[in-house]
Protein backbone atom coordinates (compact mmCIF):
# COMPACT_ATOMS: atom_id res chain seq x y z
CA UNK A 1 0.00 0.00 0.00
CA UNK A 2 0.88 3.37 -0.90
CA UNK A 3 0.37 6.05 1.64
CA UNK A 4 0.45 9.89 2.03
CA UNK A 5 0.53 10.64 5.84
CA UNK A 6 0.05 14.00 7.00
CA UNK A 7 1.84 15.36 10.27
CA UNK A 8 3.96 12.16 10.38
CA UNK A 9 6.75 14.20 12.03
CA UNK A 10 4.73 14.07 15.69
CA UNK A 11 4.10 12.18 17.96
CA UNK A 12 1.80 9.46 16.99
CA UNK A 13 2.81 10.30 13.01
CA UNK A 14 6.27 9.19 13.81
CA UNK A 15 5.15 6.40 15.29
CA UNK A 16 2.97 5.01 12.62
CA UNK A 17 5.68 6.02 9.81
CA UNK A 18 8.41 4.12 12.01
CA UNK A 19 6.21 1.06 13.11
CA UNK A 20 4.29 0.54 9.55
CA UNK A 21 7.97 0.74 7.66
CA UNK A 22 9.13 -1.88 10.09
CA UNK A 23 6.33 -4.31 9.67
CA UNK A 24 6.42 -3.95 6.19
CA UNK A 25 2.59 -2.70 5.55
CA UNK A 26 3.65 -0.70 3.08
CA UNK A 27 5.49 -0.35 -0.14
CA UNK A 28 5.77 3.65 0.24
CA UNK A 29 5.04 6.36 2.75
CA UNK A 30 5.09 10.11 1.93
CA UNK A 31 4.93 12.27 4.98
CA UNK A 32 3.53 16.20 4.99
CA UNK A 33 4.30 18.02 7.72
CA UNK A 34 4.86 21.39 8.08
CA UNK A 35 7.23 21.07 10.92
CA UNK A 36 5.44 23.06 13.43
CA UNK A 37 7.03 23.40 17.20
CA UNK A 38 5.43 19.86 17.52
CA UNK A 39 6.92 18.62 14.44
CA UNK A 40 10.24 17.10 14.57
CA UNK A 41 12.78 15.09 12.00
CA UNK A 42 14.78 13.57 14.87
CA UNK A 43 11.62 11.63 15.26
CA UNK A 44 12.14 10.18 12.18
CA UNK A 45 16.63 9.95 12.01
CA UNK A 46 15.83 6.16 12.16
CA UNK A 47 14.11 5.65 8.76
CA UNK A 48 15.24 9.20 6.79
CA UNK A 49 17.22 6.66 4.48
CA UNK A 50 14.57 4.16 3.64
CA UNK A 51 13.89 4.02 0.22
CA UNK A 52 10.16 3.57 0.38
CA UNK A 53 10.26 6.93 2.56
CA UNK A 54 9.92 10.35 1.60
CA UNK A 55 9.59 13.99 3.54
CA UNK A 56 7.71 17.10 1.68
CA UNK A 57 7.52 19.90 4.13
CA UNK A 58 4.27 21.88 3.46
CA UNK A 59 1.36 23.32 4.97
CA UNK A 60 -1.84 21.11 4.73
CA UNK A 61 -3.81 24.38 3.69
CA UNK A 62 -2.18 24.59 0.89
CA UNK A 63 -4.35 23.34 -1.87
CA UNK A 64 -2.19 23.47 -5.12
CA UNK A 65 0.33 21.61 -2.89
CA UNK A 66 -1.57 18.89 -1.75
CA UNK A 67 -3.60 18.50 -5.11
CA UNK A 68 -0.14 18.36 -6.79
CA UNK A 69 1.08 15.73 -4.11
CA UNK A 70 -1.78 13.35 -4.74
CA UNK A 71 -1.44 13.69 -8.66
CA UNK A 72 2.23 13.00 -8.71
CA UNK A 73 2.79 10.18 -5.85
CA UNK A 74 -1.00 8.58 -6.17
CA UNK A 75 -1.41 6.84 -3.02
CA UNK A 76 -3.60 4.43 -2.27
CA UNK A 77 -5.03 6.27 0.77
CA UNK A 78 -4.41 8.96 3.05
CA UNK A 79 -3.68 8.88 7.08
CA UNK A 80 -4.59 12.58 8.39
CA UNK A 81 -2.45 12.74 11.32
CA UNK A 82 -1.56 16.67 11.07
CA UNK A 83 -3.31 18.98 13.50
CA UNK A 84 -2.95 21.66 16.52
CA UNK A 85 -2.71 18.69 19.53
CA UNK A 86 -2.76 20.49 22.80
CA UNK A 87 -6.05 21.56 24.66
CA UNK A 88 -3.77 24.37 26.55
CA UNK A 89 -2.44 25.73 23.68
CA UNK A 90 -5.58 25.78 22.16
CA UNK A 91 -7.37 27.79 24.95
CA UNK A 92 -4.17 30.38 24.65
CA UNK A 93 -4.20 30.95 20.52
CA UNK A 94 -7.30 29.10 19.06
CA UNK A 95 -6.67 30.46 15.48
CA UNK A 96 -4.51 27.83 14.19
CA UNK A 97 -6.28 25.08 15.40
CA UNK A 98 -9.24 26.11 13.26
CA UNK A 99 -7.09 26.94 10.91
CA UNK A 100 -5.23 23.27 10.61
CA UNK A 101 -7.83 21.35 11.98
CA UNK A 102 -10.89 22.12 10.49
CA UNK A 103 -9.75 24.67 7.03
CA UNK A 104 -6.94 22.17 6.46
CA UNK A 105 -8.84 18.55 6.74
CA UNK A 106 -11.38 20.43 4.34
CA UNK A 107 -8.42 21.14 1.71
CA UNK A 108 -7.56 17.65 2.03
CA UNK A 109 -10.97 16.37 1.82
CA UNK A 110 -11.74 18.30 -1.48
CA UNK A 111 -8.25 17.82 -3.12
CA UNK A 112 -8.61 13.49 -1.82
CA UNK A 113 -12.03 13.68 -3.54
CA UNK A 114 -10.65 15.62 -6.79
CA UNK A 115 -8.61 12.97 -7.36
CA UNK A 116 -10.42 9.93 -6.40
CA UNK A 117 -8.46 8.69 -3.95
CA UNK A 118 -9.50 5.28 -2.65
CA UNK A 119 -9.35 5.31 1.40
CA UNK A 120 -8.91 8.39 3.76
CA UNK A 121 -8.88 7.78 7.62
CA UNK A 122 -9.13 11.06 9.72
CA UNK A 123 -6.90 10.11 12.96
CA UNK A 124 -9.26 12.01 15.65
CA UNK A 125 -10.17 11.80 19.87
CA UNK A 126 -12.36 10.42 22.05
CA UNK A 127 -12.55 14.26 23.44
CA UNK A 128 -15.36 14.99 20.80
CA UNK A 129 -17.41 12.97 23.13
CA UNK A 130 -16.70 15.81 26.03
CA UNK A 131 -16.95 15.06 29.97
CA UNK A 132 -18.59 11.49 30.67
CA UNK A 133 -20.10 10.58 34.31
CA UNK A 134 -19.18 7.43 35.35
CA UNK A 135 -19.57 4.40 34.86
CA UNK A 136 -20.55 5.39 30.99
CA UNK A 137 -18.68 4.94 28.55
CA UNK A 138 -18.89 6.57 24.80
CA UNK A 139 -19.50 4.08 21.89
CA UNK A 140 -19.35 5.58 18.10
CA UNK A 141 -22.79 6.88 18.04
CA UNK A 142 -22.61 8.86 22.06
CA UNK A 143 -23.21 12.31 21.18
CA UNK A 144 -20.32 15.10 20.19
CA UNK A 145 -20.44 17.92 23.35
CA UNK A 146 -16.98 19.42 22.78
CA UNK A 147 -15.60 21.33 25.43
CA UNK A 148 -12.14 23.39 23.97
CA UNK A 149 -11.71 24.66 21.03
CA UNK A 150 -9.40 21.87 20.58
CA UNK A 151 -11.66 19.34 20.59
CA UNK A 152 -14.54 21.46 18.97
CA UNK A 153 -12.37 21.95 15.80
CA UNK A 154 -11.48 17.80 15.91
CA UNK A 155 -15.29 17.25 16.18
CA UNK A 156 -16.40 19.99 13.13
CA UNK A 157 -13.36 17.79 10.84
CA UNK A 158 -15.04 14.70 11.91
CA UNK A 159 -18.31 15.72 10.94
CA UNK A 160 -16.81 16.70 7.66
CA UNK A 161 -14.82 14.15 7.08
CA UNK A 162 -18.36 11.68 7.39
CA UNK A 163 -20.36 14.14 5.12
CA UNK A 164 -17.84 13.63 2.10
CA UNK A 165 -19.00 10.01 2.78
CA UNK A 166 -22.71 10.30 2.81
CA UNK A 167 -22.71 12.91 -0.18
CA UNK A 168 -19.51 12.43 -2.31
CA UNK A 169 -19.47 8.55 -1.23
CA UNK A 170 -15.98 9.01 -0.65
CA UNK A 171 -14.13 6.19 1.30
CA UNK A 172 -13.30 8.23 4.57
CA UNK A 173 -13.47 6.29 8.01
CA UNK A 174 -12.65 8.31 11.33
CA UNK A 175 -10.76 6.87 14.47
CA UNK A 176 -11.50 8.25 17.60
CA UNK A 177 -8.63 7.12 20.39
CA UNK A 178 -8.12 8.07 23.97
CA UNK A 179 -5.25 9.88 25.58
CA UNK A 180 -1.46 8.69 23.97
CA UNK A 181 1.65 7.54 25.94
CA UNK A 182 5.08 6.60 24.90
CA UNK A 183 8.77 7.84 23.88
CA UNK A 184 9.14 11.10 21.21
CA UNK A 185 5.69 13.32 22.80
CA UNK A 186 6.26 16.64 23.62
CA UNK A 187 6.62 17.27 26.83
CA UNK A 188 3.24 19.95 26.69
CA UNK A 189 0.88 16.84 27.16
CA UNK A 190 0.59 15.50 30.81
CA UNK A 191 2.74 12.32 31.25
CA UNK A 192 6.04 13.93 29.37
CA UNK A 193 5.30 16.83 31.05
CA UNK A 194 5.39 15.42 34.64
CA UNK A 195 8.41 12.64 33.11
CA UNK A 196 10.53 15.40 32.10
CA UNK A 197 9.99 17.67 35.07
CA UNK A 198 10.83 15.12 37.53
CA UNK A 199 13.69 13.45 35.73
CA UNK A 200 14.95 17.34 36.68
CA UNK A 201 13.35 17.52 39.92
CA UNK A 202 11.13 20.04 38.75
CA UNK A 203 7.43 21.12 40.24
CA UNK A 204 4.65 18.88 38.29
CA UNK A 205 1.77 21.73 38.01
CA UNK A 206 -1.31 19.38 38.95
CA UNK A 207 -4.74 21.32 37.41
CA UNK A 208 -7.45 21.43 40.13
CA UNK A 209 -7.97 18.66 42.38
CA UNK A 210 -5.85 16.14 40.06
CA UNK A 211 -9.04 13.93 40.23
CA UNK A 212 -10.26 14.32 36.51
CA UNK A 213 -10.01 11.20 34.71
CA UNK A 214 -8.26 9.93 31.26
CA UNK A 215 -8.04 6.52 29.74
CA UNK A 216 -4.33 5.98 28.68
CA UNK A 217 -3.09 4.25 25.10
CA UNK A 218 0.22 3.08 24.35
CA UNK A 219 1.61 4.81 20.98
CA UNK A 220 2.33 1.86 18.86
CA UNK A 221 -0.84 0.07 20.21
CA UNK A 222 -2.99 2.81 18.53
CA UNK A 223 -0.68 2.99 15.34
CA UNK A 224 -1.70 -0.67 15.40
CA UNK A 225 -5.50 -0.08 15.40
CA UNK A 226 -4.73 2.49 12.89
CA UNK A 227 -3.69 -0.08 10.54
CA UNK A 228 -6.64 -2.14 11.63
CA UNK A 229 -9.09 0.45 10.04
CA UNK A 230 -7.39 1.03 7.39
CA UNK A 231 -6.78 -2.22 5.70
CA UNK A 232 -10.20 -3.94 7.60
CA UNK A 233 -12.50 -1.10 8.53
CA UNK A 234 -15.96 0.24 6.85
CA UNK A 235 -16.06 3.02 4.73
CA UNK A 236 -18.09 5.87 6.56
CA UNK A 237 -17.41 4.25 9.82
CA UNK A 238 -16.37 5.50 12.98
CA UNK A 239 -13.96 3.62 15.75
CA UNK A 240 -13.24 4.67 18.94
CA UNK A 241 -9.76 3.43 19.88
CA UNK A 242 -8.97 2.66 23.86
CA UNK A 243 -6.50 1.46 26.09
CA UNK A 244 -8.59 0.10 28.40
CA UNK A 245 -6.77 1.92 31.53
CA UNK A 246 -8.54 4.47 33.35
CA UNK A 247 -6.85 6.43 35.73
CA UNK A 248 -6.76 9.80 37.90
CA UNK A 249 -4.28 12.00 37.15
CA UNK A 250 -3.04 11.95 40.49
CA UNK A 251 -2.64 8.53 40.29
CA UNK A 252 -0.81 8.59 37.15
CA UNK A 253 1.50 11.50 38.59
CA UNK A 254 2.22 9.08 41.78
CA UNK A 255 3.47 6.06 39.33
CA UNK A 256 5.66 8.90 37.26
CA UNK A 257 7.16 10.06 40.89
CA UNK A 258 7.63 6.18 42.09
CA UNK A 259 9.11 5.52 38.67
CA UNK A 260 11.44 8.39 38.35
CA UNK A 261 12.56 7.85 41.91
CA UNK A 262 11.24 11.66 43.46
CA UNK A 263 9.29 12.43 46.59
CA UNK A 264 5.11 13.41 46.28
CA UNK A 265 6.49 16.61 47.25
CA UNK A 266 6.75 17.71 43.96
CA UNK A 267 3.66 17.76 43.10
CA UNK A 268 2.41 21.62 43.27
CA UNK A 269 -1.54 22.21 42.79
CA UNK A 270 -2.05 25.00 40.78
CA UNK A 271 -5.26 26.50 38.75
CA UNK A 272 -7.48 24.78 36.97
CA UNK A 273 -7.66 24.74 33.00
CA UNK A 274 -10.74 26.47 31.78
CA UNK A 275 -13.47 24.28 30.99
CA UNK A 276 -11.90 21.18 32.02
CA UNK A 277 -13.27 17.38 31.22
CA UNK A 278 -13.67 15.95 34.20
CA UNK A 279 -13.68 12.30 32.84
CA UNK A 280 -13.39 10.62 29.35
CA UNK A 281 -14.35 7.24 28.90
CA UNK A 282 -15.08 5.03 25.66
CA UNK A 283 -15.46 1.49 24.21
CA UNK A 284 -13.60 -0.15 21.62
CA UNK A 285 -15.63 -2.88 21.34
CA UNK A 286 -16.60 -2.36 17.67
CA UNK A 287 -12.77 -1.88 16.89
CA UNK A 288 -12.36 -5.42 18.75
CA UNK A 289 -15.34 -6.94 16.94
CA UNK A 290 -14.82 -5.80 13.70
CA UNK A 291 -10.81 -6.28 12.92
CA UNK A 292 -9.81 -8.09 16.18
CA UNK A 293 -7.83 -5.35 17.25
CA UNK A 294 -6.88 -4.87 21.39
CA UNK A 295 -4.39 -2.41 23.39
CA UNK A 296 -1.92 -5.17 24.11
CA UNK A 297 0.74 -2.97 26.12
CA UNK A 298 0.70 -3.03 30.20
CA UNK A 299 0.48 0.17 31.76
CA UNK A 300 2.85 -0.23 34.30
CA UNK A 301 5.24 -1.49 31.82
CA UNK A 302 4.45 0.96 28.59
CA UNK A 303 5.23 3.86 31.26
CA UNK A 304 8.67 2.22 32.49
CA UNK A 305 9.50 1.98 28.67
CA UNK A 306 8.39 5.79 28.44
CA UNK A 307 10.37 6.90 31.65
CA UNK A 308 13.59 4.98 30.47
CA UNK A 309 13.19 6.93 26.96
CA UNK A 310 12.96 10.44 28.85
CA UNK A 311 15.96 9.53 30.71
CA UNK A 312 17.50 8.34 27.76
CA UNK A 313 16.54 10.94 25.66
CA UNK A 314 17.86 14.01 27.37
CA UNK A 315 19.17 15.89 24.72
CA UNK A 316 15.67 15.57 22.55
CA UNK A 317 13.78 17.23 25.24
CA UNK A 318 16.73 19.75 25.83
CA UNK A 319 16.38 20.39 21.88
CA UNK A 320 12.73 20.39 21.31
CA UNK A 321 12.15 22.89 24.56
CA UNK A 322 13.37 25.66 22.62
CA UNK A 323 12.93 29.65 22.94
CA UNK A 324 9.46 28.34 22.07
CA UNK A 325 8.36 26.40 24.31
CA UNK A 326 9.68 28.65 27.32
CA UNK A 327 7.36 31.06 26.01
CA UNK A 328 4.29 28.82 26.74
CA UNK A 329 5.47 27.22 29.68
CA UNK A 330 5.78 30.91 30.91
CA UNK A 331 2.47 31.79 30.31
CA UNK A 332 0.49 28.72 30.59
CA UNK A 333 1.87 28.09 34.02
CA UNK A 334 3.12 31.42 35.26
CA UNK A 335 -0.59 32.73 35.30
CA UNK A 336 -1.99 29.37 37.37
P1 LIG B 1 1.60 16.37 17.55
O1 LIG B 1 1.24 17.75 18.02
O2 LIG B 1 2.70 15.65 18.23
O3 LIG B 1 1.96 16.41 15.99
C1 LIG B 1 1.22 17.13 15.05
C2 LIG B 1 2.02 17.15 13.75
O4 LIG B 1 1.22 17.84 12.76
C3 LIG B 1 3.34 17.91 13.86
O5 LIG B 1 4.36 17.16 13.23
C4 LIG B 1 3.08 19.21 13.12
O6 LIG B 1 4.24 19.77 12.53
C5 LIG B 1 2.07 18.77 12.08
N1 LIG B 1 1.23 19.88 11.60
C6 LIG B 1 0.53 20.78 12.36
N2 LIG B 1 -0.10 21.67 11.57
C7 LIG B 1 0.16 21.29 10.28
C8 LIG B 1 -0.25 21.79 9.01
N3 LIG B 1 -1.03 22.87 8.92
N4 LIG B 1 0.19 21.17 7.91
C9 LIG B 1 1.02 20.08 7.99
N5 LIG B 1 1.43 19.57 9.16
C10 LIG B 1 1.00 20.17 10.30
O7 LIG B 1 0.23 15.56 17.60
P2 LIG B 1 -0.03 14.04 17.99
O8 LIG B 1 -0.17 13.94 19.46
O9 LIG B 1 0.92 13.18 17.27
O10 LIG B 1 -1.50 13.85 17.37
C11 LIG B 1 -1.68 13.43 16.03
C12 LIG B 1 -3.16 13.32 15.73
O11 LIG B 1 -3.77 12.41 16.64
C13 LIG B 1 -3.91 14.63 15.87
O12 LIG B 1 -4.86 14.74 14.83
C14 LIG B 1 -4.61 14.51 17.22
O13 LIG B 1 -5.81 15.25 17.25
C15 LIG B 1 -4.87 13.01 17.28
N6 LIG B 1 -4.96 12.43 18.62
C16 LIG B 1 -3.97 12.66 19.54
C17 LIG B 1 -4.04 12.07 20.81
C18 LIG B 1 -2.96 12.28 21.85
O14 LIG B 1 -3.11 11.80 22.98
N7 LIG B 1 -1.85 12.92 21.53
C19 LIG B 1 -5.13 11.26 21.13
C20 LIG B 1 -6.13 11.04 20.16
C21 LIG B 1 -6.02 11.63 18.91
P1 LIG C 1 -3.29 16.55 28.45
O1 LIG C 1 -2.11 15.67 28.40
O2 LIG C 1 -3.14 18.00 28.09
O3 LIG C 1 -4.41 15.85 27.55
P2 LIG C 1 -5.99 16.17 27.40
O4 LIG C 1 -6.30 17.48 28.01
O5 LIG C 1 -6.08 16.20 25.93
O6 LIG C 1 -6.67 15.03 28.07
O7 LIG C 1 -3.90 16.48 29.91
C1 LIG C 1 -4.29 15.25 30.50
C2 LIG C 1 -4.86 15.56 31.86
O8 LIG C 1 -3.82 16.08 32.71
C3 LIG C 1 -5.94 16.63 31.85
O9 LIG C 1 -6.93 16.31 32.83
C4 LIG C 1 -5.21 17.90 32.25
C5 LIG C 1 -4.15 17.37 33.21
N1 LIG C 1 -2.88 18.17 33.26
C6 LIG C 1 -2.39 18.64 34.50
O10 LIG C 1 -3.00 18.40 35.56
N2 LIG C 1 -1.23 19.35 34.50
C7 LIG C 1 -0.55 19.65 33.36
O11 LIG C 1 0.50 20.34 33.44
C8 LIG C 1 -1.06 19.14 32.10
C9 LIG C 1 -0.33 19.42 30.82
C10 LIG C 1 -2.22 18.40 32.10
Amino acid sequence: MKLLVTGGAGFIGSAFVRTSLALNTVTRIVNLDKLTYAGNLENLASIDQDARYRFVQGDITDAALVESLLAEEKPDAIVHFAAESHVDRSIHAPAPVFETNLRGTFVLLEAARAAKLGRLVHVSTDEVYGSIDAPHEADEKYPLIASSPYSAAKAGSDLLALSYFTTYKMPVLVTRASNNYGPYQFPEKLIPLMISNALEGRDLPIYGDGMQVRDWLYVDDHCAGIRAVLEQGRAGEVYNIGGDRSLPNLEVVRRILRATGQPETLMKTVADRPGHDRRYALTSEKLERETGWSPKMDFDRGLALTVDWYRENRGWVERVRSGEYRRFYEENYGGR
